[in-house]
């Protein structure tokens, strides 16, 4: 064993790792800029600053997409300068890894993380792999090892995932491609519709994260800049709640679906565990403004989000590394789900 545990969370829009004994070290964009094809100029935040703001030569990507790496060669390369960045050394020393996979994934998918840290530049001793939905429910502060039945939904950037769990393993787990960034699309799309007004990436996110409300109640506006569709000239416009909840609620209903189909997968014994602890909402995207009164009023379920949804899966990972009767939840590769 190296003397030196990372649990990381490949997460589509930001990156978290966690280190044995010292909590989160790393929260950050998962995003690389690299200039004239091959020089790495930024990464994390700084390049996320970069992103929709660089000329032609520069490069602004996300390696991980829809929970998964999408780019090898890239992430490899993020993953050296981040542990570079926290370690403050030009060459960070030997440490073991734990990584969060989703579950509803293939088999190439989740030996990907694997391969990824194997072989990229950094020293690695051991690596073993944790099912997401188990880091999650653990960073959630749930006791997921007894035979009571837990249901976690972690609602992230790119991806969706609903899971059941028990005694320690998955008893059911569904991925879908829907998180923040559809409804960063939708704001974009209804924008443009509506005002004739193009706006970007970032204008959308924050305009969501203003006035995104699950429900129509919200009354609030505020003012976003952008293109002029027609006249091509920068314009300012006042964007409303309503819009923005017009723009969302059918992806909001699309989650609250894949939630019903578990549900209704779910063996009755832990149906009714369910019923008693009601639904733990994780992911950065459960912080929208009334989200648990609209699952609660369409599973009539107790709804729990939890504290600091974003950095459940990399808390979890933490537990698993700290807590002794947790270690064998992570191994070089997990059995797959029982069912689906
Ligand atoms: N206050 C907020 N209101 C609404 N959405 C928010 C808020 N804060 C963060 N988000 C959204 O949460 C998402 C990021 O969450 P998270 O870090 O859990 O995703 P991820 O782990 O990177 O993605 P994935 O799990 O899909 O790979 C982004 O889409 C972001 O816009
Ligand atoms: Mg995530």
């Amino acid at each position: 064993m190296a003397s030196k545990t990372y649990g990381i969370d490949f997460g589509t829009s930001t990156i978290k790792i966690c280190r044995k004994g010292q909590g989160i070290v790393l929260n950050e964009r998962n995003v690389i800029a690299i200039a004239d094809r091959d020089r790495i100029i930024a990464s994390g935040d700084e390049a996320y600053e970069m992103y929709e703001k660089a000329p032609a030569n520069i490069k602004v990507t996300y390696p991980v997409r829809s929970g998964v790496i999408a780019d090898v060669g890239n992430m490899m390369a993020l993953l050296s300068q981040f542990m570079y960045k926290i370690s403050g050394l030009k060459k960070p020393g030997s440490a073991d890894y734990i990584v969060a996979t989703p579950t509803d994934i293939t088999e190439v998918e989740r030996r990907s993380f694997y391969d990824l840290i194997a072989s990229s530049n950094i020293k690695s001793g051991h690596i073993k792999i944790v099912e997401k939905p188990i880091a999650d429910a653990l960073g959630a502060g749930l006791d997921i090892m007894t035979a009571r039945g837990v249901m976690v939904v972690d609602i992230g950037a790119d991806t969706t995932e609903v899971s059941i769990l028990s005694l320690g393993g998955i008893v059911l787990s569904k991925l879908i491609p829907v998180g923040g960034n559809k409804l960063d699309e939708a704001i974009k799309g209804i924008v443009k519709r509506q005002y004739n007004l193009y706006i970007g990436d970032k204008t959308a996110e924050n305009v969501k994260k203003k006035l995104a409300c699950a429900l129509p109640s919200l009354k609030a506006s505020v003012k976003v800049y952008g293109r002029d569709v027609v006249n091509g000239l920068p314009t300012e416009t006042e964007i409303s709640s309503k819009t923005v909840y017009e723009a969302i609620s059918e992806y909001l209903y699309t989650i609250i679906d894949a939630i019903r189909i578990i549900l209704e997968r779910t063996p009755p014994e832990i149906s009714s565990d369910i019923i008693d602890s009601g639904i733990y909402i994780t992911g950065g995207s459960a912080r929208i403004f009334g989200l648990d009164e609209l699952l609660h009023k369409e599973t009539d379920l107790k709804i729990n989000i939890c504290e600091n949804p974003a950095e459940t899966v990399a808390l979890g990972l933490g537990r698993i590394m700290e807590e002794s009767r947790l270690n064998s939840l992570a191994d070089v590769l997990k059995p797959k789900m029982l069912t689906n």
